[in-house]
């Protein structure tokens, strides 16, 4: 009897590399399983949880004795909708994966005894620091898949990707900036610029605007429009690629207040559903906005037209607007130029590449190129600023990915190197 179950095992052992050694776990070997769910059946029944703890994976390795010995570190989460009593496997109980806990198990299988396992010792071990970092992600961020065993695990996949990401940003920073996890770190980079920027560039457009005229650069150090009232708060376009809105409506509310002395928050979602050359939330040009706005007669505020981050039928009334613009300006993408452009005249509608920004927390950025090719320029801001920090020159810009994001809502940046390619399309509307 034990001679069969010897020769059994040996040729179990014969599919892994040394008889005898110690080998790798395959986790869906039923063996292994079944090994698995009797050390977490013990060591449920001796936890003081009143929920069961539930298998959600194996590794390990396992050994050849008498019998075989497997030693295994188990992932577990807690279920409160099976009792330790049930039978518990993920196709019965619905776990709650910020409850994970991982064991060390060493279980023998000898079967010729009865019962045929053996816990032979447990304890319990901490997640990696990656699964640790993300634990308290989740725990920052109300997040909706941590009852879905499948989700959570690519999601935890795409978070330690950002976790590289963010130390490649840092590692190669050559400015100030900070970089580290905040509200987008468990989305990947490519599904974060088609949502968050527009992944697919600016559209082809023919229009050109006339070029605003050449300024004297004698300007002041520092410009900050915030603190002339013609800001509005920073806003959040959501999940929807509707930067362009954003960046046009800022410009639009800074040249009103400073025209008119009224600053105005204004509608986006009149531009992401009535402005039929752009594409809504699948992306926009700024200059294409400010020729369809004055084709409509004007904008609408942002309450008689609130924003609802997705596509929509347009429902503009035209006794509601309250601003309208004459026309609008290329402006030089020398910096210098911008510069004064900005100091005499406001705020000015920029394109940037967004890439580096994602996992932006603060300082002056002056990423890697490779992070931020200036020739892929995605997402539409506001610059409403420069300044001048020690021996860095920078850019202040209003982004639309709300308040909590960067320096409370805003982007500093290496201004006078053409960075992210941020000098290649300003332009401004203009008011009568
Ligand atoms: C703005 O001027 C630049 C440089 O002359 C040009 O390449 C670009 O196409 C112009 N953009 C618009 C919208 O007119
Ligand atoms: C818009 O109005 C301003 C102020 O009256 C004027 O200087 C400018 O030339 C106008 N722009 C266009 C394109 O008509």
């Amino acid at each position: 009897m034990s001679f069969v179950a010897f020769s059994v095992l040996c040729v179990v052992a014969g599919v892994f590399a040394t008889p005898g050694g110690v080998n790798e776990i395959d986790p869906s070997d039923s063996n292994v399983q079944a090994a698995a769910d009797f050390a977490v059946g013990e060591i449920s029944a001796q936890s003081k949880t009143v929920n069961p703890y539930v298998r959600t994976s194996i590794s390990g390795t396992q050994q050849v004795v008498a019998g075989l010995k497997y030693e295994l570190t188990i992932k577990v989460a807690e279920s409160s909708t099976c009792s330790k009593t049930d039978e518990l496997s993920l196709d019965l109980c619905t776990v709650d994966m910020t409850t994970i806990h991982y064991f060390r198990a060493v279980v023998l299988w000898q079967s010729w005894m009865s019962p045929d396992y053996t816990l032979l010792e447990f304890n319990e071990v901490p997640p990696s620091d990656e699964e640790a970092k993300f634990q308290s992600f989740l725990a920052s961020y109300a997040r909706t898949y941590t009852n879905d065993v499948k989700q959570y695990e690519m999601k935890l996949m795409t978070f330690q990707d950002n976790l590289k990401t963010i130390q490649q940003l840092q590692a190669n920073e050559q400015g100030t900036a900070q970089y580290g996890i905040n509200e987008f770190s468990d989305i990947s980079a490519q599904e974060f610029l088609s949502t968050h920027a527009m992944a697919n560039g600016f559209p082809e457009s023919d229009v050109e605007l006339p070029m605003a005229p050449k300024l004297s650069t004698d300007i002041p150090t520092s410009v900050d429009w915030r603190e002339k009232n013609v800001v509005t708060p920073v806003k959040n376009q959501g999940s929807c690629g509707s930067c362009w809105a954003f960046s046009v409506t800022g410009n639009i509310e800074g040249q009103w207040a400073i025209h008119k002395g009224k600053l105005i928050s204004l509608s986006e979602q009149e531009l992401v559903d009535c402005d039929k050359v752009d594409h809504g939330c699948e992306g926009g040009l700024p200059w294409n906005a400010f020729k369809q706005i004055m084709a409509l007669g004007g904008l609408e505020t942002e309450s008689d037209y609130p924003y609802k981050a997705a596509d929509g039928m347009c429902h503009f009334e035209k006794s509601k607007v309250v601003v309208n613009i004459n026309g609008s300006l290329n402006i030089s993408s020398d910096e210098d130029q911008m510069a004064a452009w900005l100091a005499s005249n406001g705020p000015i509608t920029i394109g940037i590449n967004a890439a580096a920004m994602q996992h932006y927390h603060g300082g002056i950025a002056d990423p890697w190129t490779i992070f931020c090719r200036p020739s892929q320029i995605d997402h539409g801001v506001l610059i409403v600023g420069y300044g001048q920090d020690g021996s860095k020159p920078f850019w202040i810009i209003k982004n639309s990915w709300g308040a909590s994001w960067g320096e409370k809502g805003y982007y500093r940046i290496i201004r006078g190197k053409g960075k992210c390619g941020l000098n290649r399309m300003p332009t401004s509307a203009t008011v009568a």
